[in-house]
C-alpha cells in the first residue's frame, strides 16, 4: 500500500478516517501496518494489502470468500473468459467512458482480469475484492506488468471502505450477480453509489436471465463451492440499479450478461 491511499480510504463501519500505523516499508510502500478508525477498530495491512473488511458479514459471503480463495487458480484457467474478454472488456470500457485525469474503483477485480488494461485509462485506480488470494494474484499480475497506479484492498461491496465521492467512475463486472439476496444487492449498489461523485459513471455487468438459462438454467442457485448466483431479468437489474442511479442502457450483447451504464445523480441541495 502507498501512502497516498489513505486519502481516498474510510472506515467500513463507520465511514470515518482512517489513521496509519507502519510496521514495515520497502520503499515506499508499506508492507505491514495497521489502520485504525474513529471508534478504535483495527484493520490489519498484510503484504501491501489492506484488509478493510466490516466485522460482521453474511454467512453465504464468508462461503463465497473460502471458495473464491480455494479456487483461486482454477479462475485464471477458465480459457473461456480469455477470449470472452476480447470483446467483453473493450464493450465495458466503451460504457465507462474512462478519462485520462480519473480515480477509477474496480468493485470485485478478482484476479485482475480486467485491471490492467483500465489501469492504463486512468490517472489512479482502486482495485477491491473480498478475497485475499484473488488479490495476491491481481498484485503479483500488476507488479510483473510494472504497474505502479494500482491500488488493492480487501473490501465488501457492500460497505466499501471509501470517502463519499472519491471516485470518478465505477466499474464492476460478473460480480453483484453473486451478493446474496436482495437486500444485500440492495445494500451494494447503495455502497457503489456512495463512494461515486455526483454525475459520475457506473459500468456494471451481471448475469442475464435468457432464454437459454429459462429453458435449460436456474434463475438463482449456487455454483461450485457454494458460491451464490442469481440471473437477472433486465426488468430486475434495471430496478436494482434505478434505486440510486439513472440507468441510461442495457445491453444484453454480451451473451450471458447483461452491460448497464448508469450515472449517479446530483445530490439534491
Ligand atoms: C466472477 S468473479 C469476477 C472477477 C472480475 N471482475 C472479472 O471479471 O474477472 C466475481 C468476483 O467478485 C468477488 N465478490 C463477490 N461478492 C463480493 C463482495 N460482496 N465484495 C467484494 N467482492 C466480491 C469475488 O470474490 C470474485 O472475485
Amino acid at each position: 500500500m502507498l501512502p497516498s491511499f489513505l486519502p481516498l480510504l474510510a472506515s467500513p463501519e463507520t465511514g470515518g478516517p482512517l489513521t496509519l500505523t507502519v510496521r514495515r516499508r520497502e520503499g515506499e510502500e508499506i508492507i505491514e501496518g495497521s489502520l485504525c478508525d474513529d471508534a478504535g477498530q483495527s484493520y490489519p495491512i498484510e503484504q501491501g494489502i489492506p484488509r478493510l473488511l466490516p466485522r460482521e458479514m453474511r454467512e453465504a459471503q464468508i462461503s463465497e470468500i473460502a471458495a473464491r480463495d480455494a479456487q483461486v487458480e482454477d479462475y485464471d484457467r477458465m480459457a473461456f473468459l480469455n477470449w470472452f474478454g476480447k470483446v467483453e472488456i473493450p464493450l465495458t470500457r466503451q460504457a465507462l467512458g474512462a478519462l485520462p485525469a480519473d480515480i477509477l474503483l474496480e468493485a470485485g477485480c478478482g484476479t485482475g482480469r480486467m485491471s490492467q488494461i483500465l489501469a492504463g485509462s486512468v490517472r489512479e485506480m482502486v482495485a477491491v475484492d473480498f478475497s485475499f488470494e484473488s488479490l495476491r494474484v491481481a498484485q503479483k499480475k500488476l507488479r510483473a506488468a510494472g504497474i505502479t497506479n494500482v491500488h488493492l484492498a480487501q473490501a465488501d461491496l457492500c460497505s466499501l471502505p471509501f470517502a463519499c465521492g472519491a471516485f470518478d467512475r465505477v466499474v464492476s463486472c460478473q460480480v453483484l450477480e453473486h451478493v446474496p439476496g436482495p437486500e444485500a444487492r440492495a445494500a451494494a449498489v447503495a455502497s457503489l453509489a456512495r463512494v461515486v461523485k455526483p454525475s459520475g459513471t457506473l459500468a456494471l455487468s451481471a448475469y442475464k436471465h435468457s432464454l437459454l438459462t429459462k429453458t435449460f438454467g436456474k434463475k438463482e442457485g449456487l455454483h461450485e463451492g457454494g458460491i451464490p448466483f442469481f440471473r437477472f431479468t433486465k426488468t430486475e437489474l434495471s430496478e436494482t440499479l434505478s434505486i440510486d442511479f439513472k440507468v441510461h442502457s442495457i445491453t444484453g450483447a454480451l451473451v450471458y450478461l447483461y452491460l448497464a451504464r448508469c450515472t449517479r445523480e446530483q445530490l439534491p441541495a
